[in-house]
């Protein structure tokens, strides 16, 4: 089939190159120009493992093109995947003007009639609106093409996209016809027979409705578990071992049970404070919600509160920040929790020494004054103390006596629980262990 991706960042790339891996014709445009003058040149713009090569592969089949030109790039296409963003607004409310936008740009361009496929996440009731402005568009062109607009939810997670897309839990489609429907099934033919992965058929607005439920129920899995952390500090008591054994039962899972410093990234803030809105709006208070929020925000200020109680005042400390990133193997600092905690040393006069394996590209220009270290070791030596802030792997392997050995004071805070609190406090550290008793 020929399909066109609109927006080619974080999901419209990926949704690129997995679709040319299915064998379809895909052509990916986007507004901004650099962008798309990058991946001509085969530079992928973000950290994603595997998706240049998976993207060179594509171009290099003739799968795959990358153009400015929404013309070009609609002309003789099945189906139109939307794929930018819709960030939050001050009120909280979804910015949906990019999809507006997109909706014209296709009503404008597209020649024959279209399967125009929601894969940005959207408030419930947005295929309806994109309908209304393709109609007024075409109407105000003299045309009559007729497009068909389904929703696609992304269910894919930052690190591990190709393999969410390639495969997938399942694949979530509303539609309001079975023309649709059949359009669809035949973008995901391949995927459906290679792992007999669910195609769950629905309406517009149900399967708008599932991507929501879906991230606010994963926030709610994290809140819970953090208030649970709290629980567990002032007890005395282990939260990862509440959760290991949570986890067992079939019924809860272990997955999302992760105390730490609660979720940020670019989706779930957006899309729990989203459905919030869209609910409240509707006529329904979405209590629950609220408090996962709450939970939330009070999990982003545990770290502080653990270094003013062992370092008393913090201005002119150096503190070392291990991991920036919203969680590992992503180099995407959208709303990362870490902000928070470095923002909140910045004003009460405290000196951040920043390391992170991949996102620190991205930090230059907000934290100016920051000391950006290209190891972890380089990052703890001098430092007063250490805030684990992303759990990435090569930071388990720092042994307590190396923490002992470089950190001026031997002040630790581990807010993901990456190390063993025993071991630390027998090396002679201070330690605050995300969930854990203070020793
Ligand atoms: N990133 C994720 O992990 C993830 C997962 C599931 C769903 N989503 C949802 O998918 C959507 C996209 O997220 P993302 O992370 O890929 O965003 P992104 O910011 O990385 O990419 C959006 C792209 O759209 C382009 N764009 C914006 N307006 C345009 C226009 N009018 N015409 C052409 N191109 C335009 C931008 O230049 C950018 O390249 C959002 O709604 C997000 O909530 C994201």
């Amino acid at each position: 089939m020929k399909i066109t991706v609109i927006g080619v960042g974080h999901v419209g790339l990926v949704t690129v190159a997995c679709l040319a891996d299915l064998g379809h014709e895909v052509v990916g445009v986007d507004d901004n120009q650099s962008r798309v003058d990058s991946l001509r040149q085969g530079v992928v713009p973000f950290y994603e493992p595997g998706l240049p090569e998976l993207t060179k592969a594509g171009v290099e089949a003739g799968l795959v093109t990358f153009t400015t030109e929404p013309a070009e790039a609609l002309d003789g296409a099945e189906v139109a995947f939307i794929c930018v963003g819709t960030p939050a607004r001050a009120d909280g409310s979804p910015d949906l003007s990019a999809v507006q936008a997109v909706a014209a740009t296709v009503a404008k361009h597209a020649t024959a009639p279209l399967v125009v496929a929601e894969k940005s996440t959207v408030p419930v009731q947005t295929g309806r609106r994109i309908a209304q402005a393709l109609a007024l568009e075409s109407r105000a062109r003299g045309l009559s093409v007729d497009h068909e607009v389904v929703s696609n939810p992304e269910f894919l997670k930052e690190g591990t996209a190709l393999e969410d897309t390639l495969r997938p839990d399942r694949i979530v489609v509303g539609a309001d016809s079975q023309r649709a429907h059949a359009v669809m099934r035949r973008v995901y033919e391949p995927l459906l027979d290679r792992h007999r992965c669910p195609y769950v058929a629905t309406d517009v607005r149900t399967a708008e409705l599932i991507k929501h439920a879906s991230n606010a129920f994963l926030a709610t899995k994290i809140s819970f578990i953090n208030a649970v952390a709290r629980v567990c500090e002032l007890a005395g008591a282990d939260v990862w071992q509440v959760a290991d054994a949570m986890g067992h039962d079939a019924r809860i899972g272990r997955a999302f049970l992760n105390a730490g410093l609660g979720y940020g990234g670019s989706c779930f803030p957006k899309d729990v404070e989203a459905f919030v809105h869209i609910a409240a709006e509707m006529g329904y208070d979405f209590g629950m919600l609220r408090e996962t929020q709450r939970i939330n925000r009070e999990a982003k200020s545990w770290p502080l509160r653990q270094l003013r109680r062992m370092l008393w005042n913090l201005s002119g400390k150096q503190i070392a920040i291990l991991g920036v990133a919203f969680k590992p193997q992503t180099d995407d600092i959208r709303d990362a929790p870490a902000l928070e905690v470095i923002d909140a040393l910045l004003a009460e006069g405290a000196v951040v020494r920043l390391h992170d394996p991949v996102a620190l590209g991205h930090l230059r220009e907000r934290y100016p004054d920051a000391i950006f270290c290209d190891d972890a070791e380089d990052a703890l030596r001098g430092a007063h103390g250490v805030i684990v802030c992303t759990e990435w792997d090569e930071y388990r392997s720092i042994a307590p006596d190396q923490l002992q050995e470089l950190l001026e004071y031997p002040v630790v805070v581990d807010a993901r629980g990456i190390w063993d609190p025993d071991k630390l406090t027998a090396a002679g550290l201070e330690v605050a262990s995300i969930g854990r008793p203070t020793p």
